[in-house]
């Protein structure tokens, strides 16, 4: 049970929901090996709930929850399931090696919902709710009911329905604002109703669901949580459908930093959230905004002589928290050319990767490499080395080994490049209207396929005209989307071994037959 007990009033939960609400973002699918990674480190972190999936979306979905539920040392498993038992019965089978499973179930309660999307009555949608809850309480004591669109939802409905919940013996009441449309006063003040009219809801841990589409999602949960909420249900990163969900980062250090106006506390070890936000931006290949409050590249830097004169005097002049309260140590400039093996195995663990010795000989490889090639190695450069051999890593189909260009002004570019394509070698020659598409067309060549690149993305690792450069591209054929992603000196190497990278996280899609439904 995750009720909060009465020495710990103060203690809010936090539910994490990146690896189900954050990946139903168009586009933020990400793999098996991803999610395990990423949820092995929110249990890391401290987090309280994982809602690892939404088992009977697809069995893409179930696998994640089992796995998750295998793996977790501490954190609760939750498992999303709609009111109906083929969704609670899957979701209680996924959960079946968890430690400590929970079932979220929902429906949704405000009038527009029930009329145009279920087409329930409200006397309909209340005996859903006894039943889906009754029915996943015969499979697991720890249930999380939510009324889906509750911030729009008929505030006398409200109560019978959470009511209704209760008695049919949920643990967990969580209040979505599944549209964004809720203010931080409407939002509190549904919490309080909730706690002043519900029979026996002080049994219940009150939760608190926000959206982003007015970018409140962050206030509203906070006010919420003012108002008597328990646990906040959030995202790394603030990914999401839409505009996403509640950042975690900014909820979590929002509580600590202003511990004087909001007195509560969590189980976030906060020095882990850089890590974790780095690795949600990688597995999705979503870049975080620059100016991203806790996690963006520029929250700490300080580019105007005012602030950076008054940061020299004393940091507390201009900023309200430490670097380090996140894991973010300075950009430095790491080591040189000369450093060997154990350190670099020390700066990766510092940073928050730990590697074995197959790993850390490829990686001492490419770093010499780009010691090689650039003047200046910083920490973001070997984060960017390891991100792009981590993706290499599932290049087991195509390989890229080399490339040749001949390009420029008034005339048409010419790209060849040899390929390992099953193990067999190829060379092949192409024109394009540019280096890229030229290069493209003869992988393409080897590997004909009809997927249409949907985002490609290159930006620089570092400042300096020698800096690496990251490429993202996203492809999507049918209702696949694979990502693929990769970092070189040269932009259009790193460029087609991303492209390379997608089309060989391609041929694993295919073959699962990996399709969200959500
Ligand atoms: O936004 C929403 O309503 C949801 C529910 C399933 C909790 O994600
Ligand atoms: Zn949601």
């Amino acid at each position: 049970m995750t009720n909060v007990s009465d020495a710990n009033q103060d203690r809010v939960l936090i539910f994490d929901t990146t690896l189900r609400d954050g990946e139903q973002s168009p586009g933020a699918t990400m793999t098996l090996d991803q999610k395990i990674s990423i949820a092995a480190h929110l249990d890391e972190m401290g987090v309280d709930i994982i809602e690892a999936g939404f088992p009977n979306a697809s069995p893409g979905d179930f696998e994640a929850v089992v796995n998750i539920s295998k793996i977790a040392k501490n954190a609760i498993i939750c498992g999303l399931a709609r009111s109906v038992s083929s969704d609670i019965d899957r979701a209680g089978a996924a959960l079946a090696k968890a430690k400590r499973p929970r079932i979220h179930t929902f429906i949704a309660t405000s009038p527009i919902h029930m009329r145009h999307k279920l087409n329930m009555s409200p006397e309909d949608v209340l005996e859903a709710i006894d039943f889906s809850v009754r029915r996943a309480r015969n499979l697991t004591d720890n249930v999380q009911w939510s009324p889906e669109d509750g911030t729009r939802s008929d505030r006398d409905f409200l109560c019978r329905a959470v009511e209704t919940a209760l008695r049919a013996g949920a643990t967990t009441i969580n209040i979505p604002d599944t549209v964004g449309y809720t203010v931080p006063s409407e939002s509190a003040d549904i919490i309080r109703m909730l706690l002043e009219r519900v029979p026996a809801i002080e049994n219940a841990v009150i939760s608190t669901h926000c959206h982003n589409d007015l970018g409140l999602a962050v206030a509203n949960s906070l006010a919420a949580v003012i108002a008597g909420a328990r646990q906040i249900e959030c995202t790394i990163n603030g990914l999401g459908e839409r505009a996403g969900n509640a950042a975690l980062e900014e909820v979590v250090m929002a509580m600590r930093v202003r511990n004087d106006a909001m007195p509560y506390t969590t189980g976030i070890d906060s020095r882990k959230i850089m890590q974790a936000s780095r690795m949600v931006s990688e597995a999705t290949q979503f870049p975080v905004q620059y100016n991203k409050a806790i996690v963006g590249k520029n929250a700490f830097a300080h580019e105007a002589g005012i602030h950076q004169d008054g940061m020299l005097k004393h940091a507390d002049t201009y900023e309200i928290m430490c670097p380090e309260d996140i894991g973010l140590s300075e950009t430095v400039l790491v080591m040189g050319k000369h450093s060997g093996r154990a350190a670099l195995r020390e700066k990766l663990a510092a940073l928050g990767y730990v590697v074995g010795d197959n790993r850390l000989n490829v990686i001492f490889s490419r770093y010499k490499d780009l010691a090689d090639k650039k003047r200046e190695v910083y920490e973001d450069d070997i984060i960017a080395l390891m991100q792009s051999t981590a993706a290499e890593e599932s290049n087991a189909h195509l390989q890229l080994d080399s490339l040749s260009l001949s390009c420029g002004m008034h005339r048409r570019a010419e790209a060849t490049v040899e390929l390992t394509f099953k193990g067999k070698q190829h060379r092949v020659t192409a024109e394009g209207d540019g280096p890229l598409d030229a290069a493209f067309s003869a992988v393409k060549k080897v590997f004909p396929h009809k997927a249409r690149l949907s985002q490609y993305q290159v930006t620089a690792v570092t400042e300096g005209i020698d800096a690496q450069a990251n490429a993202s591209i996203r492809l999507t054929e049918n209702d696949r989307i694979v990502v693929g992603q990769a970092s070189d000196t040269d932009t259009i190497v790193a460029s087609l071994l991303a492209y390379v990278n997608a089309l060989n996280n391609l041929v694993v899609r295919r073959r699962k037959h990996v399709t969200s439904v959500h």
